[in-house]
């Protein structure tokens, strides 16, 4: 088979990394890829807003089959165009993607599905008086949320009435969400811990991966801003067999219905983000894609073909046997530049790359080669990875630390707590 996958990110090297090793693999293309894909796949420039010109590589290359990575080539209808080209696509249409593009879409979708998760209140920009009222009436912290995309930063937790006002000015007169905050929803803030589900779908059968805990905000211990994800660890024990069970009963099933009942038929990778407070799951937000740093530690813990997963998929025709949990654990450190998810500057060297054992593999992100240096090129920069083949999560927590110690450059920030709060889950 030959594959094109698109994106630059983390999750894309894992990606590649993955269907490299299927043996239905002939050759693989990534657009645009990363420093990191170059040595498993061949990179190539296109522009992505021109979904012609990357059809017409793909008849030209014999290219069978496209894996979309990011969620802005889906939310602009790039897997809708391939297939009207006859080419087979793994993610979901434009307007199954508003599970993610429109927190209010989706707020709808779950109402519809009975489908557990913060109460909320939506506004448009032009409503901003109401929405101050509306906050003077609802108890404190509540979150404020773009409707649209704004890369896992859209969301602001608010303390108290200040924080609330600051936010709404922010939104609706700073526009610090552009146009994906024309609309905002209001919610109540839930309390307990997160995890992330991935349901790879064809639209009506399902099967769910290891779960992983990925750790949004800048800071250790869960403090500072909401950035893309600064870390994960799969699997994540807060979802033992029972709550996944759970998930895939109240959440999964339900809302996969409700997508092909709407005519919103949705075929790839769900991602359920979940609150989950004594043993019962609420959802945060859906993902219309494979979440990132998740990926990076949810598919080294699977055996099988992935490929073939998702092809089948693509196909119309899931083979839940085409993967397994390989009973093993991972966890990922991100190194992210000084001032993310703020500004940062780009441009420094990498060292320490090719310094670490072999149960490290290292993701590249936001990296670039100049001449034979790989330099910073992004906010989130590498995601180091230790992945042990037992579940050690203090192992591999251990291991992981002690790779990224090894590698630096100029402003290099990670944080120091990721993958602790697995371990009150475990005997002593
Ligand atoms: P979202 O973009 O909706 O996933 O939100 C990003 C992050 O904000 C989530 O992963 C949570 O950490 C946090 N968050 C969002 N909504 C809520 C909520 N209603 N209660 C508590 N935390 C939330
Ligand atoms: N790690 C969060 C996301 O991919 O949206």
């Amino acid at each position: 088979m030959k594959v094109l996958l698109i994106g630059s990110g983390g999750r894309e090297h894992a990606i590649a990394l993955k269907i490299s090793q299927s043996k239905n693999l002939q050759s693989l293309y990534c657009l645009p890829g990363n420093p990191g894909t170059e040595n498993i796949a061949t990179n190539i420039y296109l522009d992505l807003s021109n979904h012609q010109q990357i059809i017409n590589f793909c008849i030209k290359e014999g290219i069978n089959f496209v894996i979309i990575g990011p969620e802005k080539p889906l939310v602009d209808g790039l897997s809708d165009a391939l297939r009207k080209s006859g080419i087979k696509v793994f993610g979901p249409s434009k307007k199954a993607a508003r599970i993610e593009s429109s927190k209010v879409f989706a707020k709808n979708i779950m109402a519809k599905a009975n489908v557990s998760t913060a109460k909320y209140c939506e506004f448009d920009i032009k409503d901003y008086d109401k929405a101050l009222k509306y906050i003077l009436e609802i108890n404190f912290p509540l979150v404020i949320k773009a409707d649209g995309l704004a890369a896992g930063k859209g969301v602001i937790i608010c303390a108290n009435i200040n924080d609330a006002k600051q936010a709404l000015k922010q939104i609706f007169e700073d526009k610090i969400f552009d146009d994906s905050g024309n609309k905002i929803i209001i919610e109540e803030f839930m309390d307990g811990e997160e995890a992330s589900v991935f349901a790879i779908t064809d639209g009506e059968n399902f099967i769910c991966l290891p779960a992983a805990q990925d750790h949004k905000r800048i800071g250790d211990g869960d403090s500072g801003k909401n950035t893309g994800g600064m870390g994960a660890y799969a699997p994540a024990p807060i979802v033992d067999n029972e709550l996944m069970q759970k998930i895939e009963n109240d959440i999964i099933k339900p809302v996969l219905k409700q997508m092909k009942d709407s005519d919103n038929e949705f075929s790839g990778c769900l991602y359920a983000g979940l609150m989950i407070k004594d043993s019962i799951p609420k959802v945060v937000e859906f993902n219309c894609r494979f979440g990132d740093p998740e990926t990076q530690v949810v598919l080294p813990i699977i055996e099988g073909d992935f490929l073939d997963l998702l092809f089948s998929t693509a196909s119309g025709n899931l083979n839940k046997d085409a993967v397994k949990y390989n009973g093993g654990c991972a966890v990922c450190i991100v190194a992210a530049s000084k001032g993310y998810p703020d500004d940062y500057k780009k441009g420094f060297e990498i060292n320490g790359l090719d310094k670490n054992d072999d149960d490290i593999i290292i993701y590249h992100a936001g990296t670039k080669k100049i001449n034979d240096k790989t330099v910073t090129n992004g906010g989130r920069v590498l995601g180091v990875t230790a992945v042990l083949d037992k579940n050690d999560l203090k192992l591999a927590r251990h291991k992981v630390y002690n790779a990224i110690s090894k590698i630096n450059f100029e402003g290099m920030y990670y944080r120091k707590d990721i993958a602790q709060k697995a371990f009150k889950y475990f005997k002593q």
